[in-house]
């Protein structure tokens, strides 16, 4: 099973001053979902934004919002990030005991369910919950902070987990320092959507952006001819 490649920049690293013009740029220069990155300053060591800005960017267009919550607890805000808009909602392992019941609970609100883990999480630590992920975002730097760099001790782990989901209808996702001479080691690993903040964002408005991410595209086809 061939899932299609899918890239999500991170509006983490866009211009705040204009975010709702960042957003629709980055849409009308090929993206396919948006990754919204939520951090609380206590499940990582950033404050990013919260559900209300989630809300006012929802009217701008139809991609899909895919939110990742960087936060715990997760549970008490996940109503919030739901009705603000999101369409995927993932939840880190190490960000509280419930796992299964904060995965559930998402699906209850009507999302998709997300799962993330950071580097040194194992993948044991989603083993149990394949049934209730419509996702797996796995982190290929210390969550907190764009424009890090990849780090190659996860790609047996991202092999291991493309194997672990055979053909299940689970979307899985890397996420951290992401460009086009480091894509192709994600995707050949079993990738198929990409989150980039940095190596998008970069230049000046819509035609950077769509240069941006036709090269980062191309590489990840490329690894998987
Ligand atoms: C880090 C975030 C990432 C980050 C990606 O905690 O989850 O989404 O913004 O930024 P780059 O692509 O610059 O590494
Ligand atoms: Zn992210």
């Amino acid at each position: 099973m061939t899932r299609p490649i899918r890239i999500a920049p991170s509006i983490l690293a866009a211009n705040f001053s204009r975010l709702g013009q960042e957003v629709t740029d980055v849409v009308a220069a090929g993206a396919d979902w948006i990754h919204l990155d939520i951090m609380d300053g206590h499940f990582v060591p950033n404050i990013s934004f919260g559900p209300d800005v989630v809300k006012a960017l929802r009217p701008l267009t139809d991609a899909t919002f895919d939110c990742h919550l960087m936060i715990t607890p997760a549970d008490p805000f996940l109503e919030a990030f739901a009705k603000a808009g999101s369409d995927i909602i993932t939840v880190h392992a190490e960000a509280g005991p419930h796992l299964n019941r904060s995965l559930q609970a998402i699906r209850g609100l009507g999302k998709k369910a997300g799962v993330s883990i950071n580097p040194a999480t194992p993948e044991s630590a989603i083993e149990y919950v394949l049934e209730h992920v419509d996702l797996i975002l796995v982190m290929s730097v210390n969550p907190g902070f764009g424009g890090q760099r990849y780090l190659p001790s996860v790609t047996d782990k991202i092999r291991r987990i493309h194997k672990m989901i055979g053909d299940r209808p689970i979307e899985l996702e890397v996420d951290g320092g992401i460009t086009a001479e480091t894509i192709g080691i994600p995707s050949e690993a079993g990738i198929n959507v990409f989150v980039a903040g940095s190596s998008i964002y970069k230049g000046d408005g819509l035609d950077d952006y769509r240069r941006n991410i036709e090269a980062i595209r191309q590489a990840a086809e490329k690894a998987r001819e």
